[in-house]
């Protein structure tokens, strides 16, 4: 949702939280802010924009000291405008704060924080950290009790962290990540290790529940309780910080054309832990598997994958999770498939099946994340950083991994496992028609509504395809399976229409094909995904032929560039489309 940085040591510190910030910028972009103490003084700048242009006008790097927080923010209380960009100030000016999650109880101790005196400037929750802080400190002079009290009395999820004007700085986590960079001669409190990555490799995942307390002699952790506890370093991959773009113009686009290498990483797993997660899935009565967003549509897949194993599951998407969840028990498995790990509605997903007895088996991006902690057994799909904020490279990692597992579980000897070299061609094809994708998408970017319609296993990534072209080009897509369009939504169709068909031929081509004859001789444009040519496409984007089962992995990477294209065809970014954030951690 928002980003989070703090920094102790002895450099200059608000050009190393300006940095950090840039590199987490996908987690939430309409308005940034930094504090720093110098010689005792609290001097805070901060504005609406995304980092570079903000700290271009204000300055913000210019700021001077060596202790310091910053924040970019994805609004959910209050509107995008300076007063609500982070960090916000105590009454006396003595305290920051950076924040990310919501104060579910923010209005009642705001009344009750206005009560005792203080002064709100902003319209968000999170102020009344600041506050809440300021009050026990006054009452107890003590950081580490003002720290435990405030804690104690916020309800929803958090992530924080404060600077004290004697040079203290402070973090607490509830359900939002925050993780502790150790360098040689200085602290760093991040959203996500690519925060301090640059700096060192050296961190500190802190639990829910915790607080960090960073002095000039110590750095001390403790739980709500106040109880000292400890905490332990893990060397962190340098690797996971090759967050550049090289020579693709955007993130977005580098990370879909990183895919030919990305899905057979997803495939390299240790033997042991695979083996693990494969039995538990054996041994399960009931399986389900939710997801949100792109990963739910890896749900989706994976269960007609599976049922080609003959493995029956259900899913289900976390946000409607808890509507369904009695069904699972002692018996069942959730299997929770998310990039970041991060995503609320999935660990609440998690914890609530947890709460009923069910198994956890995960696939995640981050190994370190609260959903991998959450789960009995994980599997990493290893594609590396994913900036961009649409799915992208994790979605096909996702599939490819799914795959691999089915091969393993249903002791297949001719499924993905001996398809890999021919993958690797076929996604690399693909990739070479980006510019003619590109010559597609600029004939059809003024269309106002794209359909895109599919069969069988090409359905989800009908929804997949839409969900991109929605997220980075704004323009209205929508994903149906092919045979339900005479069942409503051929009303739609005209000779305005653009209609997008996954189409290659498989067992679906004849039934698909009855379909887009209906379609044409009502006028709409054809746009087919396709290894065989067919003059009734009014464009043919021309895929390779595979293994039919494998369709999904390549026939999606079109849809991707599509989307990327009509993106920059409507001057939209599409690494930071509006609105949105990479890491989704409200309800
Ligand atoms: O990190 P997760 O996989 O849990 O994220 C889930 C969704 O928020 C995510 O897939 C979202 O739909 C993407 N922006 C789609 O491109």
């Amino acid at each position: 949702m928002c980003s989070i940085i703090g920094y102790k040591g002895n450099e200059h510190a608000s050009s190393i939280l300006i940095e950090g910030l840039k590199k987490m910028e996908y987690r939430g972009y309409d308005s940034v802010g930094i504090a720093t103490i110098k010689s005792g003084k609290l001097l805070t700048r901060k504005g609406v924009g995304k980092v570079a242009e903000v700290n271009k006008s204000l300055g913000l790097d210019e700021l001077p000291g060596n202790l310091g927080i910053g924040h970019t923010r994805w609004a959910t209380h209050g509107g995008i405008v300076d007063s609500n960009a982070h960090p916000h100030l105590a009454c006396d000016s003595t305290i920051a704060v950076v924040h990310n999650g919501i104060v579910e109880n923010y209005d009642e101790l705001k009344d009750e924080l206005t009560r005792s005196g203080h002064v709100f400037k902003s319209e968000t929750d999170s102020e009344v950290i600041a506050h809440l802080l300021e009050e026990y400190f006054e009452i107890t002079q003590d950081i580490r009790l003002s720290m435990i009290f405030t804690c104690k009395r916020l309800t929803g999820s958090f992530a924080f962290v404060a600077i004290f004007n004697s040079s203290t700085m402070c973090g607490a986590r509830y359900d939002e990540p925050l993780i502790v960079g150790v360098g040689n001669d200085d602290y760093f409190l991040s959203s996500d290790i690519l925060g301090f990555l640059n700096y060192t490799d050296r961190a500190i995942f802190l639990d829910n529940r915790d607080i960090v307390i960073i002095d000039d002699s110590d750095i001390s952790f403790f739980d709500f309780n106040g109880d000292r506890i400890s905490r332990r370093i893990t060397q962190v991959a340098w690797e996971l910080g090759d967050a550049d773009k090289g020579k693709y113009a955007h993130h977005t686009l580098k990370e879909i054309h990183e895919q030919q290498n990305t899905i057979v990483k997803s495939m390299k797993q240790n033997k042991k832990t695979l083996e693990r997660f494969c039995d538990i899935m054996t041994r399960a009565k009931n399986i389900y598997i939710t997801g949100s967003g792109t990963s739910y549509h890896s749900a989706l897949l994976a269960k007609q994958i599976f049922s080609k194993s003959k493995i029956h599951v259900e899913t289900i998407m976390s946000s409607e999770f808890q509507y369904s969840s009695d069904l699972l028990d002692e018996n069942s498995i959730l299997l929770a498939i998310s990039q970041s790990g991060e995503t609320a509605d999935v660990i609440q997903s998690v914890k609530s099946a947890k709460a009923m007895g069910a198994k956890i088996l995960s696939i995640v991006n981050i190994p370190t994340s609260s959903l991998a902690r959450l789960s009995d057994s994980y599997l990493e799909v290893n594609c590396g950083p994913e900036i961009g904020v649409a799915a992208t490279k994790s979605f096909t990692s996702q599939l490819a991994l799914l795959y691999y597992v089915t091969d393993i579980i249903g002791r297949k000897s001719n499924g993905i496992s001996t398809s890999k070299d021919m993958l690797v061609r076929a996604i690399s094809e693909v990739l070479e028609l980006d510019s003619k994708i590109e010559r597609i998408a600029n004939q059809i970017k003024g269309s106002r509504d794209v359909y895109i319609l599919g069969r069988s296993l090409h359905f989800p990534v009908c929804l997949e395809g839409a969900l991109k072209i929605k997220e980075l080009s704004y323009i209205h897509a929508e994903g149906m399976a092919a045979g339900e369009l005479k069942h409503g939504p051929l009303a739609l169709i005209d000779n305005g229409s653009i209609v997008i068909v996954i189409h290659p031929n498989d067992s679906t081509y004849v039934d698909t094909l009855s379909n887009i004859h209906t379609i044409k001789s009502r006028g709409a444009k054809i746009v087919g995904i396709s290894n065989k040519k067919n003059s009734i496409y009014d464009y043919q984007i021309t895929i390779p032929t595979i293994s039919e089962f494998l369709y999904p992995l390549i026939e999606i990477i079109p849809l991707q560039l599509l989307a990327y294209y009509l993106a920059i065809g409507n001057n939209a970014n599409p690494d930071y489309p509006r609105n949105l954030a990479k890491s989704v951690t409200v309800k």
